[in-house]
């Protein structure tokens, strides 16, 4: 195991009705501004069993976050957050919400340019206003990370930036919220949660048990319980089991003391900015196609989640790895997420304009070992088509 430091402050108030719970976790004398997305939270009555819970507070509301947050919008709010000095957000969404509202956090108080707050990785940011959340959709982590990815529509540039500053102080979870999900939405949730944990456990071995157990039971648990909740949106265990699933998956937990990928995400990030494919439909392109081609040097990992998670018979360590990554298309695909560029009439040109990008944002040594430049990146999207 390798070393490391692991501190999340987040406090998670998870189960049934616990959005009543905001007027203790929201301080009074703030001025709160609700962040939200297209109107869901609206439609399905959230919006008004937050603002319920909020009445001795002061509140304005920022909503038409899009999926993707894009950066233009985002600066439209943090002028309204300047102009009436608000010291306090709330979230209220998924996770292009609570990274949009991330990004308000650290704008409102950024003096420069703010577009430097992405470039810089985050690195720049030293303050950001306090925010909770209440979290929509179970599948970024966000509602438990430092991390948000921001979409500036104009250039087509989708880059995240981190920083412990943008830590939620609290994050609302009922998984009965989640009932209302599209399809769509729920597939791509148990795909982008999935993926996470992949990201950070088929790499190679360290004897880091208690992470590598930790991912095969949260693997476990959205194998079981993805395929369930589209059968049956309301079953209340099954939307539980994945919204903490899909929390645990990237809160840090996961990563720490072990060597990670995350090539298939920097990847999938320039397919979302120029296509506008669902982020969790970029992951179930690349991240099969990466493995076929990073196959040796992941083989040993893809072989134990291939007998852990999939139940593979042990064998030679090169077929059981052809094996697991097979199972793990047929789970995409049986979610109903599909694993070709050609399924989203993407070709050769998209491949191109992938790698144009990948070079303009300097991502050409990607992957646990920085090996994936942007010759391989083009050979294994060439795997994609
Ligand atoms: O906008 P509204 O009207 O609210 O509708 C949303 C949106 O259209 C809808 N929705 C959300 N909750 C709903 C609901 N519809 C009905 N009932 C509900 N309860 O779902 C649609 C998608 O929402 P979005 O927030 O975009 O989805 P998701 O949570 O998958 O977030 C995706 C974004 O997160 C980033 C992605 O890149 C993408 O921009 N990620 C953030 C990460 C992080 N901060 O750590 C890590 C991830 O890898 C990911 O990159
Ligand atoms: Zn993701």
């Amino acid at each position: 195991m390798q070393d490391f430091i692991y501190q999340n402050p987040v406090k998670i108030l998870f189960g049934h009705d616990q959005i009543p719970a905001l007027a203790q976790e929201v301080p009074q004398d703030k001025k709160v501004m609700i962040v939200y997305g297209g109107g869901s939270v609206i439609k399905h009555g959230i919006l008004q069993r937050v603002k319920g819970s909020l009445k001795n507070t002061l509140v304005f509301e920022f909503g038409g976050v899009e999926p993707n947050p894009h950066y233009e919008t985002l600066m439209k709010a943090v002028e309204i957050v300047k102009a009436e000095k608000i010291d306090f957000l709330l979230a209220v969404g998924g996770g292009s919400v609570i990274d949009g509202t991330k990004f308000i956090a650290a704008a409102a108080l950024y003096e420069n340019d703010p577009w430097e707050i992405i470039t810089s990785y985050g690195s720049v940011v030293k303050q950001a206003l306090p925010f909770g959340c209440v979290l929509t959709l179970a599948a970024t982590g966000s509602e438990m990370n430092n991390t948000a990815v921001i979409n500036r529509a104009t250039t087509q540039d989708k880059l995240f930036f981190a920083s412990p500053c943008v830590m939620p102080q609290f994050s609302v979870l009922e998984p009965e919220i989640t009932y209302t999900l599209p399809e769509r939405q729920t597939a791509n949730g148990v795909v982008d949660a999935f993926v996470h944990i992949l990201e950070q456990y088929i790499t190679y071995p360290v004897n880091a048990k208690v992470q590598d157990r930790l991912a095969e039971g949260l693997l476990n648990t959205l194998k079981e319980e993805g395929p369930t909740a589209l059968k049956n949106p309301q079953d209340y265990d099954a939307r539980a089991n994945i919204m903490w699933a899909a929390t645990m998956a990237l809160n840090g937990m996961l990563s720490a003391g072990v060597p990670t990928d995350w090539a298939s995400h920097l990847i999938g990030q320039e397919i979302t900015a120029l296509y506008g494919i669902d982020h969790a439909r970029t992951l179930a392109i690349v991240m099969p196609a990466l493995w076929r081609y990073c196959k040796n040097e992941k083989s040993e990992k893809l072989a134990q989640y291939g007998a852990r998670v999939w139940n593979i018979p042990e064998s030679d360590t090169e077929k059981m790895a052809d094996e697991a990554i097979n199972a793990t298309v047929d789970f995409f695909e049986q979610l109903g997420v599909k694993t070709r560029l050609s399924d989203y009439d993407l070709g050769d040109e998209a491949i191109a304009e992938v790698i144009r990008k990948l070079k303009e944002h300097g991502h050409i040594a990607l992957g646990e070992h920085g090996k994936i430049t942007a010759r391989e990146a083009e050979a294994l999207l060439k795997m994609a088509l």
